[in-house]
């Protein structure tokens, strides 16, 4: 048996639960039930992230104290989580006193092995506001990329992680105002002292290979830089032992939330904690999206070690969620939170229809709201529970036959697939499994449409040819319904019920269910009704109408009409001769300073594959060369060759701005590839 400890990322306290964050949950829970069944001994721990300075904003805009903030927005979190189906083991916060012991004992070895270092450095302050500026507050231009209006933590373009004031223009996002720069002593990790340790464990088969290959190319081979851990206060959280006035900053505190909230779960259980976190035996999974994989992937891992901790075994990692092709939309209605989400529809529906989507790559899900109906109605009502709508009412007085009956192999194939389905679910290559369900769904229905139970019912001296067509289908529905319960916990539910059976493990599916009652035939599932996902769409809009209008008044963009008037928009052009023009995405896999020319660039793009440009532009005004590596950006593909003084230009990299320090490299959204046309 084994042991096994899963973890979700603690969402924060400051905002409600959505379908987007409900794509992390549920492939967590669904992984966490096909353990258990499996007969492993398993944890699922989650807790409220509640620390750091948005709580704070929120407390004082709404007069009430933090700690009022956190306990309401738990109970809603927890309301919604449940209304899912997500059943964790622990639910805790991250402000708890198990918490705070972690956090010690953490930190003290972090300073015993001589990790820490004290600095003092420049911080954002919003004098308005009277607060230190951290993280989120601040939205500036990023000083990696150059992306504009990106967070003070890190670049929601490029992924490069900075502080507040490395940002290009900063803007309190509190009051719209420019923050003033001042000193205070902060706190440092230095997790370069672990690149070596960090390089072989994220390259040991911890993570899914596209990350392990990110870090390794874009953040490993460069020397690491300290992490910041403390805010001076005020600020909400827990103050540093050997540093008062200091308090570790939220992202300190929250991944320990893990081992805080498993602390609290033994302490209920009369367990100890280091049978879970300092023990060999057990295997720990993280869940998280592609957001925060820096975080769990180097500082956390740096902790853990440092401290003595069981490491990561695996590190489960997945994309965002689009609605209908689209990022969530508040003006559109598709930012749906759970609880409307809840109060329209079944949460069977999205959870099959996630798990029909997922699997173990790091890629975006889409939901599509028009497939999504089709498919729960197509294949649960239609292919699964249907199985059992059209046969366990002529079984109600007889139950199941006293043998199983011949089947022609049928139930011998279902068993059979048991095994390919849970290592398709142990991978979370849910998508597979469910195909693979379905699959044999497929071949259960003909059997029924063959053997017209409803015609054999018409003729009592076929009675028992009845009873054991209506036997064999339930048996293959039962079957159906084990492989499905980590993903519909409800539906197995009522099927064990029906058969006097309760489901809890896999090997339940090895042997068919003879000689027993069928109770009476009650409702499994109903069709999703589109008008009801309509109306969830329009209620998600009406009730986000004001939220929106509040977005366009961003103290931070600048839209002024000083660009357009220094540069008027050139005469009209046809498509055609638009067309003419190839652009391309590229990738910057070289850059280079050119000695002899003080504004050039020589960049090696990459257009896919083995195709390669050297082209030379002239941006070094704004741009480092080793910041530009590992870049995407937009290039004139046929633009003919031009021969400079230090080489051939074989294209053009395309950029705004006047010229000098503002240049502003353009770059397409995440998902695009080298080679890709762009118009
Ligand atoms: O990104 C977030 O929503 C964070 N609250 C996740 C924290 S995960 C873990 F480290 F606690
Ligand atoms: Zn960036």
């Amino acid at each position: 048996m084994r042991q096994i400890l899963v973890t979700s990322a603690l969402p924060y306290a400051n905002g409600h639960i959505h379908i987007g964050h409900l794509v992390e949950y549920l492939q967590t829970d669904i992984w966490v039930r096909f353990q258990k069944m499996q007969g492993n001994r398993c944890l699922y721990i989650c807790a409220d992230d509640t620390h750091g300075t948005a709580i704070t904003i929120r407390a004082r805009a709404e007069g009430r104290t933090e700690e009022e903030v956190i306990a309401e927005m738990g109970e809603a979190h927890q309301r919604d989580f449940g209304g899912f189906g997500i059943e964790f083991d622990n639910y805790g916060s991250t402000h708890s006193p198990e918490n705070r012991a972690v956090c010690h004992e953490i930190w003290a070895a972090l300073r015993k092995a001589d990790m820490i270092v004290e600095e003092e450095i420049d911080q954002l302050f919003d004098v308005e506001k009277g607060i230190f500026l951290a993280d989120r507050f601040v939205r500036g231009t990023c000083p990696k990329c150059g992306s504009k209006n990106q967070p003070g933590d890190n670049c929601g373009h490029c992924g490069a992680t900075y502080s507040p004031t490395d940002l290009v223009d900063p803007v309190s996002a509190l009051s719209g105002s420019k923050p003033e720069i001042r000193a205070a002593r902060h706190l440092f990790v230095q997790t370069e002292k672990m690149h070596d340790f960090l390089n072989e464990w994220t390259q040991s088969g911890t993570l899914p290979s596209e990350s392990a290959n990110y870090l390794k190319n874009f953040f490993l081979n460069e020397p690491l830089r300290d992490w910041d851990v403390s805010r001076p206060g005020p600020y909400f959280g827990f103050e540093i032992p050997d540093s008062p006035g200091n308090y570790w900053y939220v992202w300190f505190d929250a991944p320990i939330g893990y081992i805080g909230s498993t602390s609290e779960w033994c302490n209920r259980h009369g367990e100890k904690l280091d049978d879970w976190w300092k023990s060999d035996k057990t295997e720990i999974h993280h869940f998280i999206g592609k957001d925060i994989q820096y975080f769990h992937t180097l500082f956390w891992p740096a902790m853990l070690k440092t401290a003595g901790f069981t490491l990561p075994t695996r590190v489960h990692i997945h994309g965002f969620l689009t609605v209908d092709g689209e990022k969530m939309s508040k003006s559109r209605g598709t930012f749906v939170r759970a609880s409307k989400y809840l109060e329209h529809l079944n949460p069977s529906f999205l959870r099959y229809y996630y798990a029909t989507k997922l699997s173990a790559k790091v890629e975006d899900l889409d939901l599509n709201l028009e497939e999504f109906v089709a498919r729960v109605n197509s294949d649960l009502v239609g292919k699964v529970v249907n199985l059992a709508s059209r046969t366990a009412k002529f079984v109600s007085e007889s139950g199941l036959s006293k043998s199983y009956p011949e089947d022609g192999g049928l139930f011998k194939t279902f068993a059979e697939r048991g095994e390919p389905i849970a290592e398709a679910y142990e991978k979370g290559e849910y998508s597979k499994a469910m195909r693979m369900i379905m699959e044999l769904a497929d071949l259960a229905n003909p059997y029924v449409e063959a053997n017209a139970p409803w015609d054999l019912r018409k003729d009592p001296a076929r009675a028992a040819e009845l009873q054991d067509v209506c036997t064999v289908a339930l048996n293959l529905f039962r079957t159906l319904v084990i492989y499905l319960a980590p993903v519909l916990p409800d539906l197995a539910e009522k099927t064990g019920a029906l058969f006097g059976e309760v489901i809890t493990t896999w090997d339940q599916a090895k042997n068919p269910l003879i000689n027993r009652p069928i109770a009476a035939f009650q409702h499994m599932l109903q069709r999703v009704d589109p008008a009801k996902v309509e109306l969830m769409i329009t209620e998600s809009r009406e009730e986000n109408a004001e939220t929106d209008s509040a977005v366009t008044a961003n103290p931070s963009w600048d839209d002024s009409a000083g660009a357009l008037l220094a540069n008027p928009i050139a005469g009209q052009i046809g498509i055609e001769e638009f067309l003419k023009v190839d652009l391309r995405v590229a990738r910057i896999v070289e850059a280079r300073e050119v000695p002899e020319a003080k504004k050039l660039v020589q960049l090696t793009l990459s257009l896919g594959g083995d195709e390669r440009r050297n082209v030379f532009a002239g941006i070094k005004s704004a741009y480092e060369p080793a910041d530009l590596v590992g870049r995407l950006v937009v290039m004139v593909a046929n633009l003919a060759p031009r021969t400079m003084k230090f080489g051939v230009s074989e294209g053009m990299i395309v950029a705004a701005g006047p010229g000098g320090e503002d240049i502003f490299l353009l770059s397409p959204d995440e998902g695009a590839v080298p080679g890709q046309r762009v118009g």
